[in-house]
């Protein structure tokens, strides 16, 4: 996820990129960069740091320019760095380009552009756009756009700025977002509202496959085929707070709702028929004695349903353990160990001395994080990402389920380098495509939930049970509720009920069941039932096909693979605990004792 500015205009074009990109930070904050252009001359400064780096450079230059484009990064492809900050330029400097989204294709172009004498200075995939723009541009930027959006394979949204066109920045965009605005005298576009609210309530929301150009004053909207259209104004009813989180409350909602689309950004490219992980192409698991899971927190749940998949469809011992037991623990590690790290800051600082740990002793490591070039990602042999994008909410919601999806994809691939034979395999890889759509249907389902919420509106305790797969879904349920609404809430396996924790169960109890997975639905509908003799109110989340008719608040998630029916469970467990936290009137963004990122023991 990155933060594009652009603007055309009258006036300077530098103060609009710059307060347009401070309101965009959240998309990205690992780098930061401008070009402006004027008198047939680019002017490009960008610099690896958070937006505060650039603004330190700028502070000394008087830069007037009318048009320019802008950028903050949140790095996918290659480290944050000088050379792979946007915006990237020809070697002529001549054009340049903004980027937001994931070329996939972009080895092929690049080797394609390397055999026609083009150099790379950068790592990123972004940087192909510019040059294959150089190679077709014959003074027709339009038809140029076209055809190079034609060859790109991924999402992008995309600005372009050329010197034989000074006045106008030309627009294009694939399953990532632009909105474009204007006034008499300037025209200008952002991937998000916020970074334009100050200027205009009236926007238009480019959709995939079209082309905006803009020029002082106007802006010309094409289709695919380069057809005019005419541009759908929305009205943006609410003020610039509100636009900074989408016109959601708070943050940890609107990253609830982002899950669809970063969930489809984080499989981009890593599944074909099957999965496509080069990374992983030499980890030969018989190559190992034992596999071991470290994380913490959300992460170490997300590792935990890692280790159920991996047991189901191999026989290497696998085990899952907290990073802050792990380093005290005396647990067999050498060259024949494989250690799979998961954090989505890869800063925290238990997981990270555990790698240390790790690598002293010769293990092979991985570290799955979110943050391109983390600590844990540049310490561990095998670096592998998330595109959660920032995470600002304290509550660990989208980083959670995009290492669901990538671990799910992850396991597949180390199984079946090994030679295991994977069960349903084609089911499971046709499923977990369609994820990002279910999940978008499971928050539609958020009504239900926040009438069940209410349930635990007086209620100091709550209980999650669940059995097999279900019980690690049960722990990261709970895990929210106690985080951010203060609820005392404890996971259990359902079958562990009866052997003391039955004793809490009261009138007016609160229990969240899941029994999503069919072998063991009818066993832990029987506990549930138990719960309710002794006055329990229940709420009990099933799969198609599963169903009890005594338990009168039921929800069911969409039909999918039992292995990923987590995914959508755990949808509805963050909406319940941000509903829980809501009606008892929570600070849902900062919960009171915790940090983003722990970077302490
Ligand atoms: O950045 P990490 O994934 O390593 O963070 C680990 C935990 O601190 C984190 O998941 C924490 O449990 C979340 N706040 C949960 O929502």
């Amino acid at each position: 996820m990155c933060g594009i500015t652009a603007y055309t205009g009258k006036g300077r074009a530098l103060p609009f990129l710059i307060q347009g990109l401070e309101k965009l930070e959240y998309r990205g904050y690992d780098s930061a960069g401008i070009t402006l252009v004027d008198n047939k001359e680019l002017v490009t400064i960008k610099t690896k740091g958070a937006l505060n780096a650039l603004k330190e450079q700028l502070s000394t230059l008087r830069l007037d320019q009318k048009a320019g484009i802008g950028h903050t990064r949140w790095a996918t492809h290659g480290i944050p760095s000088n050379l792979n900050s946007h915006p990237h330029t020809n070697a002529s400097n001549t054009l340049s380009i903004v980027h937001n989204g994931i070329i996939e294709n972009y080895q092929s172009i690049k080797e394609g552009l390397a055999m026609q004498g083009y150099t790379f200075v950068s790592q990123t995939d972004s940087e192909v756009i510019v040059h294959l723009l150089d190679y077709y541009y014959q003074g027709d930027m339009k038809a140029t756009l076209q055809k190079v959006m034609s060859y790109l394979e991924g999402s992008y949204a995309l600005c372009v700025l050329n010197v034989d066109e000074p006045e106008t920045i030309y627009v294009a965009k694939k399953e990532s977002p632009m909105v474009l605005g204007m006034d008499e005298s300037s025209a200008f576009c952002a991937s998000d509202i916020p970074a334009l609210i100050s200027y205009t309530k009236d926007m238009i929301s480019l959709e995939d496959h079209q082309m905006a150009v803009l020029r002082p004053g106007t802006i010309e909207i094409f289709d695919q085929q380069g057809q005019k259209v005419e541009p759908k104004i929305i009205h943006i009813p609410y003020d610039l707070e509100a636009a900074q989180k989408n016109g959601y409350d708070t943050f940890m909602e609107k990253e609830m709702h982002e899950q669809p689309y970063v969930i489809k950004e984080t499989l981009r490219g890593r599944i074909e028929n099957s999965i496509v992980m080069p990374e992983l192409d030499s980890i030969d698991l018989h190559e190992y004695d034992h596999v071991y899971l470290i994380a913490c927190g959300t992460a170490y749940h997300a590792s935990l349903y890692a280790q159920y998949l991996g047991r189901e469809w191999m026989d290497i011992p696998i085990t899952c353990v907290p990073a802050s037991e792990f380093r005290y623990g005396n647990y067999i590690v050498n060259d024949r160990s494989l250690c799979i790290f998961v954090s989505q800051s890869g800063e925290t600082a238990d997981t990270l001395a555990a790698l240390k740990m790790c690598l002293e002793k010769n293990a092979m490591t991985i570290a799955v994080s979110n943050v391109l070039d983390s600590s844990l990602a540049r310490l561990a042999h095998i670096p592998m990402y998330t595109c959660a994008g920032p995470e600002i909410a304290v509550a660990s919601t989208k980083a959670y389920t995009t290492q669901l999806v990538l671990l799910a994809a992850m396991m597949v691939k180390l199984a079946q380098n090994s030679g295991y034979e994977v069960k349903d395999i084609d089911q499971f890889i046709y499923d977990l495509k369609q994820i990002p759509n279910l999940v978008k249907k499971t928050l539609e389902k958020k009504e239900i939930i926040e009438q069940y919420a209410k349930l635990l509106k007086d209620q100091r305790d709550a209980y999650f049970i669940g059995r097999q797969l279900d019980y690690v879904n049960v722990l990261e349920g709970a895990l929210k509720l106690k985080e951010i609404s203060y609820v005392h809430a404890d996971a259990y396996y359902a079958g562990e009920l009866k052997h003391g924790p039955i004793a809490l169960i009261d009138q007016g109890t609160v229990v969240i069941a899941l029994a999503t997975q069919k072998e063991v639905a009818a066993k832990t509908i029987s506990n549930i039932e138990e719960t309710i003799a002794r006055g329990a109110n229940v709420i009990l989340i099933t799969a198609p096909g599963i169903h009890s008719e005594k338990i009168e608040r039921q929800i069911k998630i969409e039909a999918v693979h039992p292995y990923l029916s987590g995914i959508l469970v755990t949808v509805l467990l963050q909406l319940f605990a941000f509903y829980t936290a809501k009606e008892k009137d929570c600070n849902v963004d900062q919960p009171r004792n915790l940090a983003k990122s722990v970077t302490v023991e």
